[in-house]
């Protein structure tokens, strides 16, 4: 495989700053109680940094880890890393993630969290490819819906390179002939 990081951002970050900020605002909007935020690792981490500061509170944090058994095709079989350090029961919990493609990963994570019986369960996502779905998770915000590129930068990865990108950026994948 060959890739080739492509020079226009996709988002850049300024668009990303304000629609974090707009986002901040909806999730705080939708209830005066203290919010539990439950960052998927590790994709969602500058997400997260950026959204709390743009939110009042009061918020606490939290952090769950899973995989797909193959890293490279999303083959529906997710396994759970770390669980959540923290009683969720009746709890107003929101879910933060930086992309959803398949929806595997999220739907997962809202079962498992589901069954801690918080009091709402809320999900917010930066990225969407809802032409890549293989679910009907509901997600409650989203951030940018995109088309079905492989992106970097904000947290993401490829092959673990590029997360501390301030933008949102395309890479090529070809095989090599
Ligand atoms: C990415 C992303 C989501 C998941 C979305 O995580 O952060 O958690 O994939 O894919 P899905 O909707 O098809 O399930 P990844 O496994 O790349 O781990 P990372 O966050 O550590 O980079």
């Amino acid at each position: 495989m060959s890739y080739k990081l492509i020079d226009a951002p996709l988002l850049t970050a300024d668009q990303i700053r304000t629609r974090v900020y707009e986002l901040a605002q909806a999730l705080e909007s939708t209830t005066n109680e203290p919010l539990h935020l439950v960052a998927v690792l590790k994709g969602s981490i500058v997400f997260l940094a950026d959204l709390i500061r743009a939110m009042r509170g009061p918020i606490t944090l939290d952090f769950i880890a899973v995989s797909s058994y193959d890293v490279n095709v999303s083959s529906g079989a997710v396994q759970l890393l770390k669980d959540i350090d923290t009683n969720i029961k009746d709890r107003s919990v929101v879910i933060i993630e930086d992309i959803v493609d398949t929806g595997l990963t999220l739907e997962y994570i809202q079962t498992l969290l589901r069954s801690k019986k918080p009091k709402t369960l809320h999900s917010v996502c930066l990225l969407s490819k809802p032409s890549r779905r293989q679910t009907k998770v509901v997600i409650d915000h989203v951030g940018f819906e995109i088309e079905d590129h492989f992106v970097v930068g904000y947290g993401l990865d490829y092959e673990q390179q590029y997360r501390h990108l301030p933008h949102i950026s395309v890479v090529e994948v070809t095989s090599k002939q």
